[in-house]
């Protein structure tokens, strides 16, 4: 059967009082909106149609290709909101699903049962329903004494013995198509000037069909954001949902619950993650690694056995046993090769460190390029900047900064040259030399070692 998918996200979502429209305030990093689109792309197979009011012109920049768009103006109710959709999807599919973009929580696994659950269903709707003492303002799922989904009262409109009950409507449905495009042109103005889709459960029922309510099984599925503080607490469960795979899967949490995983994140076994973490974008971290306290890595490639304490790392790659910090910063394009260390106060920018190089402290490598085994002294800098361009610093194999050393670059370091401490170096030294001073000046040549 084939199935198409929509998704509402034409409301302001006043409560959240916010100038950006509520399905874009991010979520672990990413927009609300992507999880429902995420969610809904799996499930369906197909691109959703996201309906949208509100925001519009936003909304779509931050979803891009990945939807159809349908506007809805002005906001009607969820059932014209659905109706929107309709020239877009009708004859294109069997089954319609709809679900709100302020529910990122809803997994596959549900929605998918959800779907199966209509296949298998003789009448046109198949709706989850869910459980729960705090109503939130949600809709009662109605049910005559059999048992058999009567209709969806919204709690602005339920009598007092309806408020009571506890099985709610969470707003996400799966449609027999033809049945739904039709249906929804029947739904009569509610009394606050709206056309409820949850009145198709009553339309439904009135054609003598039968209506099928899925329970969710987990609560925390169908939290709906309309507040803030909505949004952290769907975030802590949401965080909380990745960082319990993550110990599934091998990885030590030294405490889940200040431990901050994004999605698109991938950790090997064995690796510890020590509180106060921030692992975002596209980062990966190998096996064997000890992570934080109090670091932040973004989309950074980080290999096996690393050790890296209270740093922060952005568009990086770390190879295998590298150790960082404390208190280091590596920015884009900084490239540390198998077993560099880096000790406290070390700054790396569009720089490849190779093989063993050490670099203790508080040093600025930017633009360079570092052969294997280099020891860079304590307070080494290279100036490449002159106030209008960069300019690059080549450092060869087995080269000693010492302590201090200013490279003014553009400049090249043969194999195994030295610098004495405090030396500005503004003219390239050859293999094996050892040069001192300011401006630096060779001295003697070296042995090879
Ligand atoms: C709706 C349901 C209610 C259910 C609840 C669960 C109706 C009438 N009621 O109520 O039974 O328990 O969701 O969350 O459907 N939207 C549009 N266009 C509109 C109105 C809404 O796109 O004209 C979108 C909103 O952006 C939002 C979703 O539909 O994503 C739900 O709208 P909202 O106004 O929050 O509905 P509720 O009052 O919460
Ligand atoms: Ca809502």
């Amino acid at each position: 059967m084939k199935i198409a998918s929509v998704i509402l996200a034409a409301g302001q979502g006043t409560r959240m009082r916010s100038a950006l429209p509520k399905v874009l305030h991010p979520l672990l990093g990413r927009p609300m909106i992507h999880y429902a689109l995420d969610t809904a792309v799996h499930v369906a197979g197909s691109r959703p149609v996201v309906v949208v009011g509100y925001g519009a012109q936003a909304i779509r920049q931050a979803v891009g290709d990945s939807a159809l768009f349908a506007v809805q103006e002005p906001q009607l109710g969820t059932g014209h909101a659905v109706l929107q959709a309709e020239p877009l999807l009708r004859g294109t599919a069997d089954l319609v699903l709809v679900t709100y973009a302020d529910m990122p929580l809803l997994t596959e696994a549900t929605l998918t049962g959800l779907v199966e659950a209509q296949q298998s269903n003789q009448g046109p709707v198949t709706m989850l329903s869910g459980f729960s003492h705090e109503p939130r303002g949600f809709g009662r799922v109605v049910r005559n004494a059999q048992g058999q989904v009567q209709a969806v009262v919204e709690e602005a409109q339920a009598t007092p013995e309806q408020l009571t009950i506890r099985e709610l409507n969470v707003g996400v449905y799966c449609f027999a198509a033809e049945w739904l495009w039709a249906a929804l042109t029947r739904i009569p103005l509610s009394p606050k000037g709206e056309y409820y889709l949850t009145d198709l459960v009553g339309l439904a029922v009135a054609d003598g069909l039968p209506v099928q309510a899925l329970a969710a099984q987990d609560a925390g599925e169908t939290i709906g954001i309309n507040t803030r503080v909505h949004l952290a607490e769907a975030e802590a469960l949401l965080r909380q949902r990745i960082n319990i795979s993550w110990m599934l899967a091998g990885v030590t949490m030294v405490d889940p619950a200040r431990t901050y995983i994004e999605p698109g994140v991938k950790i090997g076994q064995d690796t510890v993650v020590w509180p106060d973490t921030y692992l975002q974008g596209a980062t990966t971290v190998g096996e064997g690694c000890a992570i934080g306290p109090n670091t932040i890595v973004r989309s950074t490639q980080i290999g096996n056995g690393c050790t890296i304490l209270a740093s922060v790392l952005e568009g990086a790659v770390v190879e295998n046993e590298v150790e960082i910090g404390p208190f280091c910063h590596l920015r884009t394009g900084a490239h540390l090769a198998d077993g560099v260390h880096m000790g406290n106060f070390g700054e790396v920018k569009n720089s490849y460190l190779g093989p063993g190089v050490k670099m203790g402290h508080v040093s600025y490598l930017g633009d360079a390029t570092l052969g294997p085994d280099v020891n860079v002294g304590a307070g080494t800098i290279t100036c490449n900047f002159d106030g209008q361009k960069k300019y690059p610093t080549e450092i060869g194999a087995d080269v000693f900064l010492g302590s201090d050393t200013m490279l003014v670059a553009p400049i090249k370091l043969g194999e195994g040259s030295r610098t004495g401490a405090g030396s500005v170096v503004t003219k390239n030294v050859p293999p094996h030399t050892l040069v001192v001073g300011v401006p630096a000046r060779a001295i003697r040549k070296m042995e090879k070692t």
